[in-house]
């Protein structure tokens, strides 16, 4: 008796630890994690309109603060000169109120989503550096302004210097030069002066840039202007970015006095795409770069669960200047990685899968910690 009785047990167990747990059973990462760090995610529309209600009761359940994926950029909340469209980024900003979370805004200046009128005047050629910084003190006067005292702070710049550690050239840079970024710091101050200000950007890692982004901080303490924090995107593959590199970097950042965020956090589980690969043959190299569309193989999830589990645990390390950690995005069905930078490819880099299910690296850190 006794014998079937442990047998029963043990088919029980190893049922338990295959079958599918719902992610909001889980213990609450925020109360793991959140006395160590703010724990983030984007949320696309649908979730912040429980559109889509599994991944809402994901975010509520577990996270403590939520950015906009997509519904504060310029092109979306400024869409004309003289038109802002507020109903989606209000309705985010309620669902973070509604369910007592921080809301981060993201973000103010930004060469990518920018609304196509906002450089150039009515014959197409570029405004005038007076014109352009009138249009970024209006644009960020009405957009902070609006979320005054709701949002806690805000991506003040994004993506502005490159792997060499220049300006990139983008049009706020030939209109402007440098200027454009210590202006857009002043005038998001000017705004909201409780609110936080951030830099955001990618590939941090690479030393042309990190050394770039430090000079630039420094350049904005100078002058005397707020900056609280430096944003890591976190965009991440299976080769890179470097472990080592990576954590170069964020102390790099750490000695500028800055915090230091963890602002979009994902592991693509894909080949890293190299625009310099051989194409010659066009389907082979479609599957190569879509190698799993329906499930990921044992031992890649393997890896990418432990390439997860080390970058998690660094940030737990370093949770005395970081303090946010962002996913980018809910579920691996949500990612922006399904489309970029290859479209139509099935990828697997959030914490939580299709299913809804948390990911196994995190069952075990939680898992663990809730224990400490
Ligand atoms: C991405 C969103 O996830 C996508 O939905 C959108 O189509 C493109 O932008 N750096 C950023 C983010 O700062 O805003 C980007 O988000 C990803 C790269």
């Amino acid at each position: 008796m006794k014998h079937t009785f442990s047998l029963l047990v043990i088919a029980a167990a190893s049922l338990g630890a295959s079958a599918a747990v719902p992610a909001t059973s889980e213990p609450a990462l925020k109360d793991v994690f959140g006395d160590k760090f703010r724990v983030a995610v984007a949320i696309n529309d649908a979730q912040a309109k429980e559109i889509d209600k599994e991944g809402a009761a994901i975010v509520k359940h577990h996270f403590n603060t939520v950015v906009a994926e997509n519904v504060m950029k310029c092109s979306e909340i400024h869409p004309e000169k003289n038109r802002y469209h507020w109903d989606d980024a209000d309705a985010f900003v309620e669902f973070a109120e509604r369910n007592g979370m921080t809301v981060i805004g993201h973000c103010l200046i930004w060469h990518s989503q920018l609304a196509p009128w906002f450089l150039y005047d009515d014959e197409g050629k570029y405004v005038s550096a007076d014109t352009l910084k009138a249009r970024m003190r209006d644009h960020i006067h009405a957009v902070v302004g609006r979320y005054k005292g709701r949002v806690k702070g805000w991506d003040v710049v994004n993506e502005a210097i490159v792997e060499s550690g220049k300006y990139r050239n983008s049009g706020f840079y030939k209109i402007l030069g440098e200027e454009f970024i210590p202006l857009a710091f002043q005038y998001a101050h000017e705004a909201d002066p409780e609110a936080e200000l951030y830099y955001n950007d990618y590939g941090m890692n690479v030393p042309g840039r990190r050394d770039g982004v430090v000079r630039m901080v420094q350049d904005l303490k100078r002058r005397g202007l707020r900056i609280d924090a430096v944003g890591m995107q976190a965009h991440m593959g299976m080769d890179y970015p470097d472990f080592r590199e990576f954590e170069d970097a964020l102390n790099a950042f750490a000695a500028t006095g800055c915090k230091v965020m963890i602002t979009e956090w994902d592991m693509s589980a894909l080949p890293t795409f190299s625009r310099s690969s051989n194409v010659g043959d066009v389907a082979a190299y479609q599957k190569a770069l879509n190698p799993y569309p329906d499930a990921l193989p044992e031992d890649v999830s393997a890896h990418w669960n432990s390439r997860m589990d080390a970058f998690f645990s660094l940030f737990l390390r370093h949770s005395d200047v970081i303090n946010r950690v962002t996913a980018w995005g809910v579920t691996d069905g949500n990612s922006w990685k399904n489309g970029f930078p290859v479209r139509g490819r099935h990828d697997y880099p959030l914490l939580f899968d299709r299913n809804y299910e948390m990911k196994p690296f995190l069952k075990n850190l939680v898992n663990y910690h809730k224990h400490k």
